[in-house]
């Protein structure tokens, strides 16, 4: 499963990239907001970051555009800017109808802002690259979203679609570790939800206690 990083700051992007080799980003019109930067800024700034190298970079389109021919024309102008560049469309009917004809004429699309299979399935119908189901908003409202991404799994197995999955909006370690039990192909999280799962109080506690042993012995030997 492969993890992308869910932010428009290029400190961030370029830390997790050295660091943990993170395999894409996501963004959204909060992060670019985020930034603190100008949303042409950030996307060159990206373009510039990744230049030469096969890097995914989803890029959401104007959330205020409801048409579908309109929605197809920013997503067009965004795309020119960098080969990276996937164009991040809203799961609305216009959503979808642009994100087909997009396809069709070679723009990767990721369809966002995803949360029932049966959206997932018509996603999967219309041949998106990605697809992003989002699981945070749903867990923080009480409900459990394990079955709920397996059910989108089992769909595009059962009928060969290519389209990946992105399990989006993740809070914590617990749910990137459901995601790969349920197959999802990638994850997208902030910053600190992958920083905060290299830890776990028992590896903090069991290096005290080590550390503590060692103090206490002899290593022996030449030193
Ligand atoms: C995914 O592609 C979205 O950018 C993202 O996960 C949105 O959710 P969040 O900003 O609330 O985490």
């Amino acid at each position: 499963m492969r993890y992308f990083l869910d932010s428009a700051k290029i400190d961030e992007i370029r830390y997790a990239y050295k660091n943990w080799g993170i395999d894409g980003v996501t963004t959204n019109p909060k992060h670019i907001k985020l930034s603190g930067k100008p949303f042409l800024t950030v996307l060159r700034e990206m373009a510039k970051e990744f230049e030469g190298v096969d890097f995914p970079i989803s890029v959401e389109i104007n959330p205020h555009l409801e048409g579908s021919q309109e929605m197809i024309d920013e997503a067009k102008k965004i795309s020119e800017l960098s080969e990276n560049f996937i164009i991040k469309i809203p799961c609305t009917e216009e959503g979808l109808i642009a994100a087909k004809t997009l396809t069709k004429e070679g723009v990767r699309t990721n369809v966002t802002l995803v949360f029932s299979p049966s959206q997932a399935l018509q996603v999967g119908r219309i041949n998106s690259y990605f697809v992003s189901p989002f699981v945070g908003w749903k867990e923080s409202s009480g409900e459990d979203c394990k079955q709920y991404i397996k059910d989108i799994v089992k769909i595009y197995k059962n009928y060969d679609i290519k389209t990946e999955i992105i399990v989006a909006a993740l809070r914590n370690g617990k749910q990137i570790a459901d995601a790969a039990k349920a197959g999802a192909d990638i994850v997208t999280c902030g910053f600190n939800v992958y920083k905060d799962s290299f830890y776990h109080p028992f590896t903090t506690h069991g290096l005290r206690v080590f550390k503590e042993a060692w103090d206490e012995t002899e290593i022996g030997g030449d030193k």
